[in-house]
C-alpha cells in the first residue's frame, strides 16, 4: 500500500499523459516559450500501463485519472485506457480534459472502458474563452460536452477557475447552465502552479467570494460534511437539492489531511503532492530493468515522505519548479 507517515493511504492515481496542450489558459501557461518534454523522456504507452498495473495490483490504487497537459493529445490514450480497463481489480477510470478533442473521441473512450470525464470550462462567452485560453475553441468544448453526455461518460463534471475581472461575474450563469443540463459544476480556487509564476493571492477569487457570487441567485446549504471524504470539493445543495455545486478551496481551505492522491508525471516521476518540490524517478529504474517489487518499493518510499500539507498560505511557501501542465492536474 502507499502509506505516508501521517497515516494517509493513496488510492487515487493521477497519470499525466503529456505536458502539451492545445490551449494556453492564462492561469496555466504563458502565450509561448514553454519548453516541452522531449519524446525520449516520455514514458511509452507500454511503460505507463506497466506502472498503472503495478499500482493497481500491488499498491492498493483503486482509481486512475488521466490528465495532462491535455491527455487527448496523446495518440495512445484510447489504447492505454483499454489496457487499464482490463486490470484486476478493475480500477475506476476517469479523464480530465479541456474538452477540445472530446467530440471526436468520447465514444471510443467510453468503449475502451473510461467511466467519467471532468471537462474544464471557465466561461459561456466565446470572447472571454479566447481571453482566458488564447484560442478560438469554445464551440469545440461545447460540442465535446454534448458528445461526452451522449456517449454515457456521466455524470459529466465541469471544472471552472474564476479570474478576477475576467469571468468571475459568470459564476451564477455557469451554475444555471450546468443545472439545466445535469452537469456537475465545481469551482477551483486558482493555485500557484502557472508556468510563468504570475499567481498572486490578491488576484485569486476565494471560495468565500465564489459562494457570495452564487448566493446572488441561489440558496446554498452545505451537504453533510461526512459526504466530503477524501474529495477535495466541498459541496453545497443548490436550492434545497438534489443538485449540488462544489468548491475546491485548495488555497484558503486546503484538504491535505484527507488527501489520497499519488501522481505519475508523463516523464515517469512519482510526485506525492501537486506542490511537492521533489520527485522520485521511476523511469530510469524501469529502463534499467527494475522488477515490479523494486519499482513498488521506490513508489512506497516516495509516498512515505509526503508532507502534512502543501502550505500555500504559509509565507515560506515555494511554488514547485514544474508547472501544473507538466505535473498533471
Ligand atoms: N489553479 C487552479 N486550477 C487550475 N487548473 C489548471 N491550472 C490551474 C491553476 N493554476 C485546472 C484546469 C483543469 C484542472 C485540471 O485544473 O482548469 O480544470
Ligand atoms: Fe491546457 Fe489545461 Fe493548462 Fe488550459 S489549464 S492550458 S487546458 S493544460
Amino acid at each position: 500500500m502507499l502509506l505516508d507517515s501521517f497515516g494517509r493511504q493513496a488510492v487515487d492515481l493521477r497519470v499525466s499523459l503529456t505536458d502539451r496542450c492545445n490551449l494556453r489558459c492564462t492561469y496555466c501557461m504563458p502565450e509561448q516559450g514553454l519548453q516541452w518534454l522531449a519524446k525520449p523522456e516520455l514514458l511509452t504507452d507500454e511503460e505507463i500501463v506497466r506502472l498503472v498495473a503495478l499500482a493497481v495490483r500491488d499498491l492498493g490504487v483503486r482509481e486512475v485519472r488521466f490528465t495532462g497537459g491535455e491527455p487527448l493529445l496523446r495518440p495512445g490514450v484510447v489504447s492505454i485506457i483499454a489496457a487499464c480497463a482490463e486490470l484486476a481489480p478493475r480500477p475506476e477510470l476517469s479523464l480530465t480534459t479541456n474538452g477540445v478533442g472530446l467530440a471526436r473521441t468520447a465514444r471510443a473512450l467510453r468503449e475502451a472502458g473510461l467511466d467519467r470525464v471532468n471537462v474544464s470550462l471557465d466561461t459561456l462567452d466565446e470572447e472571454t474563452f479566447h481571453t482566458l485560453t488564447r484560442r478560438h475553441r469554445h464551440q469545440d468544448v461545447l460540442d465535446g460536452l454534448a458528445a461526452a453526455e451522449a456517449a454515457g461518460l456521466t455524470p459529466v463534471k465541469l471544472n471552472t477557475v474564476l479570474m478576477r475581472g475576467v469571468n468571475d461575474h459568470e459564476a451564477p450563469e455557469l451554475l444555471a447552465w450546468c443545472l439545466e443540463r445535469g452537469y456537475q459544476l465545481r469551482f477551483i480556487e486558482q493555485m500557484p502552479l502557472d508556468a510563468q509564476h504570475g499567481w498572486t493571492r490578491s488576484q485569486m477569487v476565494t471560495a468565500e467570494e465564489i459562494l457570495e457570487l452564487l448566493a446572488t441567485r441561489f440558496t446554498l446549504t452545505p451537504e453533510p460534511s461526512a459526504a466530503r471524504g477524501a474529495a477535495p470539493a466541498e459541496r453545497w445543495l443548490v436550492d434545497g437539492g438534489p443538485a449540488t455545486v462544489g468548491v475546491i478551496a485548495s488555497v484558503t481551505r486546503p484538504f491535505c489531511r484527507a488527501c489520497d492522491r499519488t501522481r505519475l508525471t508523463a516523464d515517469g516521476q512519482v510526485r506525492n503532492c501537486l506542490f511537492a518540490t521533489g520527485e522520485t524517478d521511476l523511469r530510469t529504474a524501469l529502463r534499467s530493468g527494475a522488477s515490479d517489487a523494486e519499482l513498488g518499493a521506490l513508489w512506497r518510499a516516495a509516498m512515505w515522505g509526503k508532507k502534512a500539507g502543501a502550505g500555500i498560505d504559509d509565507p515560506q511557501f515555494h511554488q514547485p519548479d514544474r508547472p501544473m501542465s507538466a505535473i498533471g492536474g
